[in-house]
């Protein structure tokens, strides 16, 4: 193995516990788009179940994958869906999002020729200017869905567009915003949803019936300003392999462009990952790695498929050396988040983007207790 990522499932497990414990008895969603934001959404889901009381992702493929492991949860799909994906998801018995009143039309077409019925989840568009419908629409969309033989309202939601920053008053807004317009069409507030992880760590579920918590399940606060309300651990480690050490003399440059040139004598280490693996180029010139307990710098430009380090200041290290780009080495650690400051992005964008080729490994302490 090149490079692999190490997922302890029970620190998850522990994160979606404290985060319910945030939600003030409303029920989790819990996000696991995206591969469960990197983490392997199948055995996240599976980890779940008992826990979370949905799961939301982003489109059908995402929900087939994961739905023989969901324990009969509710699924949901976030986003609106264009073409063969509408009569997929409601094939699959999942939840959809109306972003427009055609959505709403598509799901219920596609219910009827199937002969089923399709949950629709009217989503509002509230001040995120992304997805949602007017209150117009919306009021329509929820009509529609009570008239209808071949449709079943789920909830009516909103997205948070500041939800990361407890300073920001548009927050409240959005919840006032979205409470009015449940009022004003007779949906209970507890069938409403608003809260993120951002949302539910700093303000909880906001009177609402659930959140839908994504980054902190894996345990990852989504920005510096978050409240830490609950404790989180990372459940993600990501390692790979000193593949070659050797000398590299004062004057000497590495990698694509002689970016970095020694100014004296130095050991250098090339390590297996690259940004092909998913590690960001963007990284290097701040990028630091673990070796054997110790920061190492990455040198030069990250390649494809390998990166070099400075190992000069550490002693013994030889090929086959296990090192950590994310995660702990004795008293060292790195997190998602310090990726994220290097590469000039955010934590949510590294977890994505760890590559499906660095194979995932599961642990999971809470099973054998
Ligand atoms: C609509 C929607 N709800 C919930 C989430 C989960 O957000 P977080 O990972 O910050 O909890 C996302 C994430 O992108 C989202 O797009």
């Amino acid at each position: 193995m090149r490079t692999w990522v190490e997922v302890d499932l029970g620190t998850v497990r522990r994160n979606a516990v404290a985060m319910t414990s945030r939600l003030q008895g409303a029920a989790m969603i819990a996000v696991v788009k995206a591969d469960g934001y990197g983490h392997g959404a199948e055995a996240i889901v599976a980890g779940l179940v008992g826990i979370a009381d949905a799961f939301a992702v982003a489109g059908p493929a995402e929900a087939e994958a994961i739905l023989p492991h969901a324990g009969g949860a509710p699924v949901m799909c976030l986003y609106p869906l264009v073409g063969d994906d509408v009569r997929h998801a409601v094939s699959l018995g999942i939840g959809v999002t109306s972003s427009g009143n055609s959505d709403v039309t598509a799901a219920e077409a596609a219910a009827r020729e199937i002969g089923t019925v399709a949950r629709v989840h009217v989503k509002l568009d509230t001040g995120m200017h992304r997805h949602g419908m007017t209150e117009a629409d919306a009021a329509r969309a929820v009509a529609q869905c009570r008239d209808s033989s071949a449709l079943e309202l789920g909830a009516v939601w909103t997205h948070l567009a500041c939800a990361d920053d407890p300073a920001d008053p548009f927050t409240d807004t959005q919840r006032r915003r979205l409470t009015a317009f449940a009022d004003r069409v007779g949906v209970d507030h507890g069938s409403a949803h608003a809260a993120n992880s951002g949302g539910a760590l700093n303000v909880g579920s906001m009177g609402l019936g659930a959140a839908r918590v994504g980054i902190a399940l894996y345990g990852v606060y989504p920005s510096p300003l978050t409240r830490r309300s609950v404790e989180l651990a990372p459940a993600l480690s990501w390692r790979t392999l000193v593949t070659r050490v050797a000398p590299l003399a004062a004057g000497e440059g590495v990698s694509y462009g002689r970016t970095f040139v020694a100014n004296r004598d130095m050991t250098i280490a090339t390590l297996s990952v690259g940004y092909g693996d998913g590690y960001p180029y963007a990284a290097a010139g701040a990028a630091e790695a673990l070796v054997r307990g110790r920061r190492v710098p990455v040198l030069g430009s990250v390649c494809m498929d390998s990166m070099v380090c400075d190992v000069s200041h550490v002693p013994g290290v030889a090929r086959g050396d296990v090192v950590t780009l994310i995660g702990a080495d004795g008293p060292e650690v790195i997190n998602a988040a310090d990726i994220a400051r290097w590469a000039g992005t955010i934590p949510y964008e590294v977890l994505t983007r760890i590559a499906r080729r660095v194979d995932r490994m599961y642990a999971d302490d809470t099973r054998d207790e």
